[in-house]
């Protein structure tokens, strides 16, 4: 790190600004430009400076330069600090948050109890009719990957279970691959294994065959063999590693091209403050390490997963003002590129109005455009396909597309905030508002609506932030030329 260069490059009030931004996660030019009002060849001054400095790095995507946070430099400011302050600084390290996290789970495995909001209700009567009441009794899951996993898995499938703790997701999987497939479990804590072992036995006298086996070993550094996997599950587990980076790589390494990860987790809607990163208990209850939205797919999409999108999200829980959901995410290894050089060209359906997609492209709702095979194939995979239409040859002269529209009555603000969870990283809808990757927007009862019709479900999560409390808002001026 050049100390010289990174503190002539933070003297600067606004470059300070754009890198507190940046902590938020990876950041299109265009919202930078939107939200500091800068000239174009003012922003790339002080992108230049910002990345020759070393503090940021830029990347093409289609149209658009993305910028993030370098991770060597930032830690390294942060030692700095930590060291100017005496060691008190409160920047976070890893120091022995791996063996604190392994001991609160060592207890749970003895005495059972959960550590999270555990949701053992996510799973069917029928999954767990074979599982031993021990492996019950210590789910410590947030959802259930398996319960979306399912139709992806075939027979004699290879899945495998990051944090598996006592294996209950495993042992149902067990039966989902039959005896050609192959469940494997991972976890560092050896406690938890040992009651899975212990359940072995059991499970495999019920189902009449034994596919399972466990590991233990870190995450971040797993015992599996390159392209070996099909399918990757975990369940409220990766929040609590602090190489975010490495687990996703590693999920990458084992997949086969074409194999996808699916994994349940807590993630926080708003940036945490350090006492409750820091916080033992709360780390250990699956808050404390919780991602950003816009943070999965910009690590899962660094490890070279592409079509990351959601395929269940539910409220989870608030502390201190701070909102959590639960959520389920997808997101594919891609096969190598095809010889299918041919053109295609994308329609959007609908029903928002304007969208970006991880490439960059842009699509205006009804307006064919041109686009190269892979990325066709990428709007025909599960993230995108029920919003576009794909040609190989010709186009319809006209396409009808969906829309959502408010309908007319008075404009109320009662609490509620849109927070998008993906696929797009932006996208419009018919009132002109913008919704960007995890950001909450305050929206109207009549937003609400447009946004609760099922052609929108799932691009949004609402959150209330009265809390349910009656409010008793006058009606507000309503249009596109209003806020609301
Ligand atoms: C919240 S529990 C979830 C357990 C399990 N997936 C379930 O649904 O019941 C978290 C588990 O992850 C394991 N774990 C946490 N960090 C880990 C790491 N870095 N490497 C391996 N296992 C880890 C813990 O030992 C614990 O068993």
């Amino acid at each position: 790190m050049d100390e010289t260069r990174v503190f002539r490059a933070l003297g600067d009030g606004n470059r300070a600004k754009i890198v507190s931004m940046l902590t938020e996660g990876e950041m299109c030019a265009c919202e930078i430009l939107l939200r500091f009002g800068f000239t174009q060849p003012n922003l790339a001054y002080h992108m230049k400076t910002l990345c020759d400095s070393g503090l940021v790095r830029g990347r093409k995507e289609g149209r658009w330069m993305y910028y993030s946070l370098c991770p060597d430099v930032i830690d390294g400011i942060g030692k700095m600090m930590n060291a100017l302050s005496g060691g008190k600084g409160g920047i976070h390290t890893d120091d022995g948050r791996r063996d604190r996290i392994r001991e609160d789970y060592a207890s749970i495995a003895r005495k059972g109890g959960a550590s999270c909001l555990c949701a053992t209700n996510a799973y069917g009567r029928e999954d767990l009719e074979f599982i031993p009441a021990e492996v019950i009794g210590r789910n410590q899951g947030c959802s259930s990957p398996l319960a979306d996993a399912k139709r992806y898995l075939r027979r004699g499938d290879t899945i495998a279970d990051l944090g598996c703790g006592a294996g209950l997701d495993v042992f149902i999987a067990s039966r989902y691959v039959g005896p050609e497939g192959k469940a494997i479990g991972i976890d560092m804590t050896p406690e938890m294994l040992e009651v899975a072992d212990r359940a072995k036995g059991e499970v495999s006298s019920v189902l009449g065959y034994d596919n399972t086996e466990f590991f233990r070993s870190f995450i971040e550094k797993l015992p599996l063999e390159d392209s070996s996997v099909d399918v990757v599950i975990s369940n409220c587990v990766i929040n609590l590693s602090s190489d975010k980076g490495a687990v996703f790589s590693e999920i990458f390494r084992v997949l086969r091209p074409d194999g996808r990860f699916i994994i349940s987790d807590v993630f926080s809607l708003d940036p945490l403050p350090e006492y409750m990163k820091n916080d033992r208990d709360l780390i250990s209850r699956c808050f404390g390490g919780a991602m950003l939205i816009p943070d999965l797919y910009r690590i899962a999409g660094e490890a070279g997963f592409t079509g990351i999108h959601p395929v269940h999200t539910d409220s989870y829980s608030r502390i201190d003002g701070m909102d959590f959901i639960s959520a389920t995410y997808c997101g594919s290894k891609p096969h190598p590129p095809g010889d299918d050089a041919g053109r295609f060209t994308a329609v959007l359906i609908g029903p928002p109005s304007k969208v970006a997609i991880e490439t960059g492209d842009v699509f205006v709702r009804d307006v064919p455009a041109e686009v190269e095979a892979s990325v066709a194939e990428m709007l025909r995979g599960d993230a995108y396909s029920r919003y576009f239409s794909i040609y190989r040859d010709g186009v319809p002269e006209k396409t009808e597309g969906v829309k959502v529209l408010p309908v007319p009555g008075p404009c109320v603000f009662t609490g509620k905030f849109a927070v998008p969870v993906g696929p797009f990283p932006v996208f419009e809808d018919d009132d002109r508002h913008v919704y960007r990757l995890g950001k909450a927007l305050e929206i109207c009862n009549k937003t609400e609506k447009v946004l609760s019709d099922p052609l929108y479900g799932g691009l949004v999560m609402i959150t209330d932030r009265s809390a349910g409390r009656a409010v008793d808002a006058a009606e507000t001026c309503c249009g596109p030329e209003c806020k609301c």
